[in-house]
């Protein structure tokens, strides 16, 4: 075992299971019990190197559930292989920090937890979205600082969603249940920009726009823009929710901030890196009305020099998906993942989940991302 401290559970386990953190919930280790694991969970909250990883794992290991924050390529997956192992699951949804072409080369199997942290996240986009444009953060700062000498018809004047338009980037679970959020609460237009235009988008916010009329309100519209500058240009309130790859690294940068409405609102709660983090505080600092709110960061958990001083952005600590609901469903899918690929379960990749996370445990292993490309079974 690596110098960081680690905790057995089952220690007469048969199927040897490395668990890079501890994990919230109790589902979770019952499922890997069930499968007769003996699980190393590491009691520290320090990010493991893939160094420390390898050596926890040993020379037998058959299994491991990791994090985002951990680098799992080559050197991972080859030394997981080496040591007996046949499971992987990420402690997440997104898998960017999974090279899947090195553990599909070494036969690894890559498990990832969908399903159960898509309204905490579009939750946190709601919620950075009216701090942001409401100036929460900075007039608590203002009430504790004993600054309220009372009410004034300027004081910390803020945005108005009410009627405008969201501009959701990537319309995925994630961006879709985002955009119902700020279309149903706050009659809001929406624009989206992704590889794909997609009919149920437009059906669902056509028939809300029907619904709004019924009552006597405005209609709303739905529109798949051709390009990220139509997007930009149109929307009030903008929000990443595409995932991490070449094609989205840096996606919104200056040129796109440029794009935005002086009063804009942005949010990004998917991956750092899909923003241009020095370009945004430049932006944040020569223009005073834009406002901004994140949750992930480019080089996590350090900010690019002069975020922390811009005050028209607002920060959370990658805490989109800190629901108790989500973080104990992520344990229990990356899990079932590792149970089901220790017992030849086939993958199960349907979008609804919610079999795994109450009664009897399924017979499947949750999601496999690589399902195809290492020959894994999946559910007919
Ligand atoms: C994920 O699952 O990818 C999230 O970023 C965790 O909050």
């Amino acid at each position: 075992m690596s110098a960081k401290e680690w905790r057995v559970v089952n220690p007469d386990g048969s199927n040897r299971v490395i668990v890079t953190k501890e994990l919230p919930g109790q589902r979770w280790l019952d499922i890997l019990l069930a499968a007769d694991c003996r699980l190393e969970i590491c009691t520290s909250p320090d990010i493991l190197s893939a160094g420390d990883i390898k050596e926890a794992m040993g020379p037998s290991c058959n299994g491991a559930i990791g994090q985002l924050t951990e680098d799992w390529g080559d050197e991972l997956f080859g030394a997981l292989k080496a040591a007996g192992g046949t499971a992987y699951s990420n402690y997440a949804v997104g898998f960017n920090n999974v090279d899947l072409a090195a553990a599909s080369r070494h036969g690894i199997p890559v498990g990832n937890t969908p399903g159960v942290l898509t309204e905490a996240t579009a939750e946190m986009c709601v919620a950075l979205a009216f701090a942001a444009a409401r100036r929460v953060p900075e007039a608590d700062v203002f009430m504790r600082g004993g600054q309220y000498n009372g009410w004034l018809p300027t004081l910390l004047l803020g945005e108005l969603f009410h009627g405008k338009t969201v501009g959701v980037i990537g319309m995925g679970r994630i961006g879709l249940s985002f955009a119902k959020m700020m279309a149903s609460a706050c009659h809001m237009n929406v624009m989206y920009y992704d590889p794909h235009c997609k009919l149920p988008v437009a059906e669902y916010f056509m028939a809300l726009s029907r619904f709004f009329i019924t009552q006597g309100e405005g209609p709303i519209t739905c529109t798949c823009c051709d390009s990220l500058q139509q997007l930009c240009e149109g929307s009030d309130l903008i929000s990443i929710n595409t995932i991490l790859n070449d094609e989205t690294h840096h996606l919104v940068d200056a040129q796109a901030l440029s794009w935005m409405k002086e009063n804009a609102v942005f949010i990004n709660a998917a991956r750092g890196p899909v923003m241009d983090e020095a370009a945004l505080v430049a932006h944040a600092k020569s223009h005073p009305g834009f406002k901004a709110g994140l949750d992930v960061f480019e080089d996590e958990p350090a900010m690019k020099p002069g975020l922390s001083e811009c005050r028209n952005i607002v920060m959370v600590p990658h805490i989109a998906s800190a629901t108790v609901y989500s973080r104990e469903g992520m344990a229990t899918l990356a899990a079932s993942n590792v149970a089901g690929m220790l017992q030849g379960f086939p993958a199960w990749n349907k979008a609804d989940i919610s079999g795994f996370l109450e009664g009897d445990f399924p017979k499947y292993a949750a999601s496999v991302v690589n399902a195809n490309e290492v020959g894994y079974p999946t559910a007919g």
